[in-house]
């Protein structure tokens, strides 16, 4: 990988030793929550920058007929297939090294359900990569996604994760350090324990607090979006807004991934 890209890859492959049953199940309580169907029988189901493969495993456990799992980085990719080896034995699961780019080229067809969480606005063309995206959403079809929010401070921190990409291991770890210590000062200000919130991070998608902060300060291309610009972008593609959960945030600790919800019409060509 260039360095004018984070390698997720490696976050998601040191994260992936904490994956247990709690972990699981937080992101199958949380996929199915986002989707609003606790069971998932009968369809297929494509996971675009799967990362550590979490939530591909929660789509399979929640009953997805058919998973493709794929990502552009080959870390994420080998860490994915690692965690479906050790927690999915069936054969109902295919990963592979393919960019969202790729996915019309290589002829893999539409799905039942899409889904992308914290991936579209990595790739450097962010409107590109959702319009491929939902082109893969078979008509009546659903395709959650999850995407950075505009803040304020999108451009500071575009900035801050241009300059980690290139930098030493040594300055990263420190600017994660002053990351975190900063973060639970604020928290403090706000009446809050740093520790607690930590303790806590695991119920939210399963995943972990300190990876997570590696994630938000080095993930770069970075771009956001409002909710009115995605639903500029989606409507004349034949998608109707089925829900969202978007918060109101300062944006100076992070951007935060709003989440969406769309449905394709049933007469979408
Ligand atoms: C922030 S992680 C999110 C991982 C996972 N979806 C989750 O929710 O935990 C972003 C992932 O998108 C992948 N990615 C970045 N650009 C991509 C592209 N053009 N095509 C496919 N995957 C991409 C990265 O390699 C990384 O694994």
């Amino acid at each position: 990988m260039s360095k004018d890209r984070f390698e997720f890859g490696k976050n998601w492959e040191s994260y992936s030793q904490l994956i247990d049953e709690d972990r699981i199940a937080a992101a199958e309580s949380r996929l199915a929550s986002l989707l609003g169907m606790p069971d998932f029988s009968g369809r297929s189901f494509l996971d675009i920058g799967c990362g550590s493969g979490l939530h591909s495993l929660a789509a399979l456990r929640l009953g997805a007929s058919e998973l493709l799992a794929i990502d552009l980085d080959p870390d994420s990719v080998g860490t994915t297939r690692a965690v479906l080896d050790r927690f999915w034995k069936k054969p109902n699961s295919s990963v592979r090294q393919l960019s969202v780019f790729d996915l019309d080229k290589d002829g893999i067809g539409n799905f039942d359900i899409v889904y992308s969480w914290g991936v579209l606005h990595h790739t450097g063309d962010m409107n590109r990569a959702i319009r491929t995206a939902a082109a893969h959403v078979k008509p009546g079809g659903l395709f959650a996604v999850a995407l950075y929010g505009k803040t304020r401070y999108c451009g500071m921190w575009t900035k801050i994760k241009r300059w980690y990409v290139g930098a030493s291991p040594e300055e990263q770890v420190r600017a994660e350090r002053i990351y975190v210590r900063l973060y639970g000062l604020y928290l403090l200000l706000r009446g809050k324990r740093l520790s607690t919130h930590i303790a806590n991070y695991n119920k939210k998608r399963g995943m972990d607090f300190y990876h997570d902060v590696r994630d938000w300060i080095g993930g770069y291309p970075y771009e956001s979006i409002s909710p009115r610009e995605l639903v500029a972008l989606l409507e004349p593609l034949g998608f109707e807004l089925a829900k969202q959960n978007v918060r109101r945030r300062s944006g100076l600790f992070g951007s935060g991934n709003d989440e969406y919800l769309y449905r394709r019409r049933a007469d979408a060509r």
